[in-house]
């Protein structure tokens, strides 16, 4: 029993996990010795000689976008297929304990992952977010989407409440839904320097629950850092605050965390550089020290925390790759729930990463300075965009208002002329016909919420990501479409 086992759902305590090829559960005859080599005629794990691939070879680039930049200094296209000297040679079999071989890779494996991977998502916590207690482990997932829902099924019973910030990644809502559960949202601070939440309001809420209405909450989702659609980032000593709130009230806190490797240096004006310029890069020691907020997991000590990571936004979504760091007895629930609905993760997107990571780049610390040249390209293209709306004649007209990102993918775009208006959703839905004219897609607040009704009042923003754009032209030029068409539409009277 740990700190935290009276918070694990009884779904989740109630299952249980054996395998028909394990052998007997009484205690063996007097007696018996194990066979030194016993061979198997029990698994149905088909034998490497049957799979049809005999090796891959992975070829990587330096740095994003790396093949638009060369085509744009020679004005010829170099073919992906050229010989690269930065390549990764997977084989079926290797004696190297970092690596997975296709032998491993390709075959079924226990539900936690790949050893060596579990190991590097292990030591990559260590280095990036020491967790603040010893009894925890990582178990992979098929990204943050299962993990999230893997967490709600070990945490939520039938009308269990979680708190949710009140715009959110809305998927989660089907997770806690899965469970039974029912998410109350939580206020937002819109002012632009905010942490997100609004501490005050969840005070309140929680100092005043009427447990007569609803049961306490059981636990409290946050995207802490570089928020989904807002883009906030909690600081330290606000987490520190919203942890104190968790022991005193006694809920779980899961911490989704897609972005917030992905930290944004303040605007400063026009981005000069090329993002192709990376000279200029932090230093890994000032990235972990000085740019990276701390997780919610420096701070637990009982293991009242879930982090879930991913590997979507960092390497690639098709991957359907993640991780989730917590208490073991949370991990040992989750890997029973693993069993039901998934078995775990692929294993050729757990060779791929691990041996791309542990083969090429030279293990956590080189995993890091991709992540670093990430950071640089998202960064470039974030002061892109906002260099465009501060340059816009919306912006100048006082229209419109951004907030500046310290992490993540996400600028908020505030529409100022509706926030007093006594129909924000019905105006914004207008306004976003007028957008779309314009040929810019946007995602409007109010598709993100939890409570169209009780996040009305603060709805008067666009959330515009900046991560798909293929070039610079269209982000300076959805910037400039969008802020023409809110101008547009103010001076057309706020109609389409
Ligand atoms: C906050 C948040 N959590 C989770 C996810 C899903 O991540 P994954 O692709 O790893 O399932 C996303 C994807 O956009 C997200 O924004």
């Amino acid at each position: 029993m740990t700190g935290i086992s009276h918070l694990i759902s009884k779904r989740a305590k109630s299952r249980q996990s054996s395998h028909f090829t394990n052998g007997p559960s009484e205690q063996p005859p007097k007696g018996f010795k194990p066979h030194e080599k016993p061979l198997l005629l029990s698994y149905g794990t088909p034998n490497d000689g049957f799979f049809p691939i005999d090796s891959i070879d992975v070829n990587l680039v330096e740095y994003p976008f790396e093949h638009q930049q060369k085509f744009n200094n020679s004005m010829e296209n170099l073919s992906i297929s050229e010989k690269n000297p930065n390549s990764v040679h997977i084989e079926r079999h290797t004696k190297n304990p970092n690596l997975i071989d296709l032998s491993k890779g390709l075959q079924y494996v226990k539900v936690e992952g790949h050893d060596p991977l579990i190991e590097f998502t292990e030591n990559f916590i260590k280095r990036t977010h020491p967790p603040n207690y010893d009894n925890w482990s990582s178990i992979l997932t098929t990204g943050a989407s299962d993990g999230l829902n893997k967490a709600c099924d070990a945490i939520l019973d039938p009308g269990d409440v979680i708190l949710v910030e009140e715009f959110t990644f809305t998927p989660f809502l089907r997770f806690s839904d899965n469970s039974g559960a029912i998410p109350v949202p939580i206020k937002i601070d819109l002012s632009n320097d905010s942490n997100g939440i609004d501490l005050n309001y969840l005070e309140n809420l929680l100092k005043n629950w009427d447990t007569t209405k609803l049961p306490k909450p059981k636990a409290l989702y946050t995207i802490a850092t570089g928020q989904n659609p807002t883009g906030f980032t909690q600081t330290l000593e606000f987490r520190k605050k919203i942890y104190k709130l968790a022991t005193d009230y006694d809920f779980i806190i899961i911490e989704d965390d897609p972005y917030g490797y992905l930290t944004l240096p303040k605007y400063q004006g026009p981005p000069k550089k090329n993002q192709f310029e990376l000279k200029d890069q932090l230093t890994l020691e000032d990235y972990l020290t000085k740019h990276l907020t701390p997780s919610y997991l420096e701070i637990d000590d009982v293991g009242r925390v879930i982090r879930v990571e991913t590997f979507s936004k960092l390497f690639a979504p098709g991957l359907r790759l993640g991780f989730i760091i917590a208490d073991k007895s949370i991990n040992l629930v989750i890997k029973n729930y693993a069993e039901t609905v998934n078995r775990g993760s692929s294993g050729l997107a757990q060779t791929v990463v691990n041996n791309v990571i542990q083969d090429k780049l030279g293990g956590v610390d080189g995993w890091l300075q991709w992540v670093l040249k990430m950071r640089a390209t998202y960064s470039y293209r974030k002061d892109l965009l906002l260099q465009t709306i501060y340059e816009s004649k919306a912006y100048e007209k006082g229209l419109v208002d951004v907030i500046d990102p310290k992490a993540g993918m996400f600028v908020t775009l505030k529409i100022e002329f509706l926030k007093d208006d006594s129909d924000i959703i019905l105006k914004m839905k207008e306004l976003l016909w007028k957008v779309i004219s314009y040929g810019v897609s946007v995602v409007p607040g109010h598709n993100m919420t939890v409570d169209k009704e009780f996040s009305k009042s603060r709805s008067n923003f666009f959330r515009l990501c900046y991560a798909p754009a293929n070039n610079d032209y269209e982000i300076i030029e959805s910037g400039k479409r969008l802020t023409d068409a809110i101008l547009e539409f103010y001076e057309n009277g706020e109609k389409f």
